[in-house]
């Protein structure tokens, strides 16, 4: 089946019955926990790479695409990356089989002509506007660290994020020389069990969050 297939599918069911698939709610949030405890077992670079293969083509702003990864795997890698956490998230890197600094590129602007064919000219624009770039660059860049979470969990994995820790001090030392700004740490790997001891804590319900105007 294809996408098209799947797409004419879901448009032909009943609106009072479409939702998301009962499978893909519990695997992708219901079931998902903030994993703070992974089994040991390595996540090879290249199934992170199979994931953002897909997770890229989620939508930004104007194309910017600013999302950056550093993936943190040596152990004196981690024991840099750890010095940096706050004291409650230090031994988690340390025990992480994998843990990304998701970071934003406010430079992203130097991939515009490839990225937006239909206004190059966006690349000048930014490039004037540094305050605009930053701005740009974060938003977007946490937008696709969104989709990046529901991307790993998708392919089986557990996700631990964190923004307890010093964002200069990693900018500074393990991203000295990108101009990337780290956004959130994030731990990788397959959850041991339900991956924490925290009981789950409630939403917000629909009629909390939402207005029809
Ligand atoms: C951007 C972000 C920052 C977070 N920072 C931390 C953190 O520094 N330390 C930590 O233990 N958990 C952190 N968390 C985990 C949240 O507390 C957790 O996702 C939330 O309580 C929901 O837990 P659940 O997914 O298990 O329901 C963070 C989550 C996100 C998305």
């Amino acid at each position: 089946m294809t996408s098209t297939d799947l797409l004419d599918d879901l448009a032909d069911l009943d609106p009072d019955r479409a939702g998301v698939d009962d499978h893909v709610a519990d695997l992708l949030f219901r079931d998902a926990r903030s994993v703070a405890r992974f089994l040991d077992r390595e996540v090879p670079e290249d199934l992170v790479r199979r994931v953002h293969d897909v997770v890229r083509w989620g939508p930004t702003a104007l194309n910017t695409v600013p999302l950056r990864l550093l993936l943190v795997r040596s152990p004196e890698a981690r024991t840099r990356l750890a010095a940096h956490m706050a004291e409650g998230n230090r031994e988690r890197v340390l025990a992480a089989p994998l843990t990304l600094v998701v970071a934003a590129d406010p430079g992203f602007h130097r991939h515009m002509g490839r990225l937006t064919p239909h206004a190059p000219q966006l690349a000048d624009v930014f490039a004037a506007d540094a305050e605009g770039a930053e701005r740009t660059a974060r938003e977007n860049a946490w937008l696709q660290a969104g989709y990046l979470v529901v991307g790993l969990r998708a392919a089986g994995l557990g996700v631990g994020p964190m923004g307890g820790f010093d964002k200069a001090g990693v900018d500074d030392d393990l991203l000295a020389g990108t101009g990337w700004r780290s956004l959130m740490v994030v731990n990788v790997g397959w959850p041991d069990g339900e991956g924490t001891h925290h009981a789950r804590a409630p939403r917000l319900e629909w009629d909390e969050v939402a207005r029809t105007v």
